[in-house]
């Protein structure tokens, strides 16, 4: 989690350091960015000291575009406090200050945290920006109503800085809808090797699996990650288990499925293996040579015979060269589980990217071309329902 904290011009400045302090506490890394106006109120020095990094406080201080980079570089920019002044030129899209150039340059969400008079808080004109910022897609995060700078009392408080940034937390970490469970997620290719040098084996990257993982323990879930021979690194908060056969992964699984609330079978498993593994290399022949291969157990169908009830909730994916939903829909009968992700080999496999259709006992559900991860969130989703249809485990 990376968050740009900028600060704007107003009395409020004083609780940014606070809103750093209290995003640094939750996990985040935070760089800042002040308007000239704001350090009338408080010095970058309090903010480089909180942060351990510059602070940017200027356009023509660094080399090179710094505004470029912070936007690059943050998975949110949270704005408090933001001046009437501030949020008027944002929504313009001005950009001749550090603040305003950074946030230009957004790749991520982008959070407004008001503080003003509530006077200027209820003008008709501080209204109309307010609804062109939220209509630009940021989050306002406040004002609330109470003791002001003036004296008086009314709408127009900035948010307190705990507020803020569980705001700015919760929208990057999404729902913990998974506290409290355990899913078993299995990856990538699975290797049945034919000697010491030599295997046969698929194009998985593990790529699907890992973001499934990933997703899982974000969402609050313990992740066991069963991957078979990948290059990717393993995501935070996920407890990796790496192995090589398909026989491996039936061990490492039926180890943990004791526990799990959720077995996801994303790994692609190899469904023969040599009939035998020679314990040296094998030497070439003159002549063809023939491969005698012998089924591996099916993972998945031998989960879904075992369980008895609905736990722990059983995915399985369908990646096919053609007709991936009506393949998808004879698996899930076949294999007795309760979900099936579709797609087709040249739409998902080894890319970025991912077009699957979720089949399950209600009918066929596509999803638009979307990154792994949405892919994967979208799958626990469905997890996450079926959980519930299920209730809490019991024992
Ligand atoms: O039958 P098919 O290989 O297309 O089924 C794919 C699904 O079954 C995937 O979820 C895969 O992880 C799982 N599978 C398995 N064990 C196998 C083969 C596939 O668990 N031997």
């Amino acid at each position: 989690m990376k968050v740009v904290v900028a600060v704007a011009g107003g009395i409020a400045a004083y609780k940014a350091a606070s809103l750093v302090r209290e995003l640094g506490r939750a996990g985040a890394e935070v760089r800042v960015v002040m308007t000239r106006a704001a350090q009338h109120f408080v010095g970058p020095a309090t903010f480089a000291g909180l942060t351990g990094h510059p602070v940017v406080t200027s356009l023509w201080d660094h080399p090179g575009e710094v505004h470029v980079e912070l936007g690059r570089w943050a998975d949110a920019i949270v704005v408090a406090p933001a001046t009437m002044d501030l949020m008027a030129k944002a929504a313009a899209g001005l950009g001749d200050d550090p603040v305003l150039a950074t946030l230009s340059c957004a790749r991520g969400p982008v959070f407004f945290a008001p503080a003003m008079h509530w006077r200027m808080w209820g003008r008709p004109a501080t209204q109309r920006v307010v609804a062109t910022l939220a209509a630009d897609g940021a989050h306002l995060v406040g004002p609330e109503r109470g003791a002001l700078a003036s004296g008086e009392s009314g709408e127009g408080r900035m948010s307190e800085p705990e507020a803020i940034a569980a705001a700015v937390v919760a929208h990057l970490q999404g729902p913990r809808d998974l506290a409290g469970r355990t899913v078993v997620v299995s990856a990538g290719p699975t290797h049945e090797d034919l000697d010491p040098v030599r295997f046969l084996g698929n194009r998985s990257t593990g790529r699907m699996g890992f973001a499934l993982a990933a997703s899982a323990a974000r969402r609050g879930a313990r992740a066991i990650l069963v991957s078979g021979p990948s290059a990717l690194p393993t995501p935070p908060g996920v407890e990796r288990i790496d192995v090589r056969s398909a026989r491996a992964m039936q061990a490492a699984i039926g180890q943990h499925v004791g526990d799990a609330d959720a077995v996801i079978m994303a790994a692609a498993v190899a469904d023969y293996r040599p009939a035998e593994e020679a314990p040296s290399k094998i030497a070439k022949t003159a002549g063809p040579r023939t491969l005698e291969l012998v089924r591996n157990p099916d993972i998945l169908a031998e989960l879904g015979a075992a369980r008895s009830g609905a736990h722990p909730v059983l995915v399985g994916f369908a990646l096919e060269t053609e007709d991936a939903a009506a393949r998808a829909r004879a698996k899930l009968q076949r294999k007795r589980c309760d979900l099936v992700v579709a797609n087709l080999a040249a739409d998902g496999f080894g890319g970025e990217e991912n077009l699957v259709t979720l089949v399950d006992a209600a009918g066929d559900h596509p999803l638009p071309r979307r990154s792994k991860a949405a892919v994967a969130d979208a799958i626990l989703d469905r997890v996450v329902a079926l959980l519930g249809q299920s209730g809490p485990r019991e024992g």
